[in-house]
């Protein structure tokens, strides 16, 4: 995801925070697909940075006001999300600071899309495009902007693709307009609203980093539960696997706080408690493969991408 103040520190979680600044190393992603987007996900050099410096410029509270005086609903909207969400037991949303993300990456390319900035989708992509049934009945979860979906909807038979919020799915429409159908979904807290052995492959792309330990235990085995047996789930998720990504960690937790409404507080965990958890609601590990750093658009810790089956018996 993005390094830049824009999102988080080295890229992750809650665009609200700022971020460091870290001199990035900024290129557009080579596109996936060849068909143009409707909206745009790859951003030039210099658009990238202006997005870095507007975000950089104020606090995030600020950012959120302007946002809320000029579309006061959306904290209505927001409200109802997040109260949906706790009354099926998710401690904190962080929907508005996606739709802040959004609105700062529109104030610089006025068709841009969630994440424009971010990049870092070779190696996940290629992993579905290996393991993920071109006949697949795949549910893509937390499918944001829809960036990620453009690349996972010509590789699959049928696709849905939810989110939490009405407004972050309405971008996601109209960025995959030009592609086959796709069944939109509004979901809300840990995946209790899936229904039993749907899919044949389930994709989030940056969604489990969101939840805490206990969350994701839920979260995936609702997960499992929504898969045909021998379906796959294919997921990408931060993780810190040595002395140095620790200490990187700690040091975002250190300037950014590790409150519930802090992206840090539970977005990396070590690859094997990962596993273990993955483990833990009944998934066979198939495949772990960590994305490149030239994938990504800054400097960051590149993600851990996860195969996991759920067993035929
Ligand atoms: C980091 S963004 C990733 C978006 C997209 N997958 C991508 O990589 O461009 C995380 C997305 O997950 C969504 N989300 C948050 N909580 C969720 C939940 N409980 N279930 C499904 N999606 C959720 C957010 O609204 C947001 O759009």
């Amino acid at each position: 995801m993005i390094s830049t103040r824009e999102g988080l520190t080295d890229g992750e979680g809650d665009p609200l925070s700022g971020g460091t600044s870290a001199a990035p190393a900024l290129h557009a992603p080579a596109p996936l697909n060849a068909a143009p987007a409707p909206v745009r996900f790859d951003a030039t050099e210099e658009e990238s940075l202006r997005i870095q410096a507007l975000a950089g410029s104020t606090r995030g509270w600020m950012r959120l006001a302007r946002l809320l005086m000029r579309q006061p609903q959306l904290a209505v909207h927001a409200a109802k999300i997040a109260f949906r969400g706790a009354s099926a037991g998710l401690r904190a949303d962080h929907t508005l600071s996606w739709l802040i993300h959004v609105d700062t990456v529109r104030q610089v390319i006025p068709n841009g899309g969630m994440g424009a900035t971010w990049g870092g989708l070779d190696t996940f992509m290629g992993l579905v495009a290996k393991h993920v049934a071109r006949s697949a009945h795949a549910l893509e979860l937390g499918c944001g902007g829809g960036r990620v979906t453009r690349h996972i909807r010509p590789l699959v038979g049928t696709l849905v693709a939810n989110d939490v919020s009405e407004r972050i799915l309405a971008g996601a429409r109209a960025a995959t307009g030009d592609l086959a159908p796709i069944d939109f979904r509004v979901t809300y807290g840990l995946g209790d609203d899936l229904r039993d052995q749907e899919f044949d492959a389930v994709i989030g792309h940056e969604l489990l980093m969101q939840f805490d330990f206990d969350e994701l235990l839920r979260y995936c085995s609702n997960i499992r539960r929504s898969l045909k047996p021998g379906g796959l789930f294919v997921a990408s998720v931060y993780t810190f696997d040595d002395a140095a990504e620790i200490a990187q960690h700690m040091g975002m937790i250190r300037d950014h706080g590790a409150g519930a409404r802090s992206p840090f507080r539970v977005h990396r965990m070590p690859c094997k408690t990962y596993q273990d958890i993955f483990e833990a609601c009944g998934f066979e590990v198939v495949e772990v493969e960590r994305s490149r750093e030239d994938e990504y658009q800054a400097k960051k810790t590149p993600h851990t991408n996860f195969v996991l089956r759920r067993p035929a018996a």
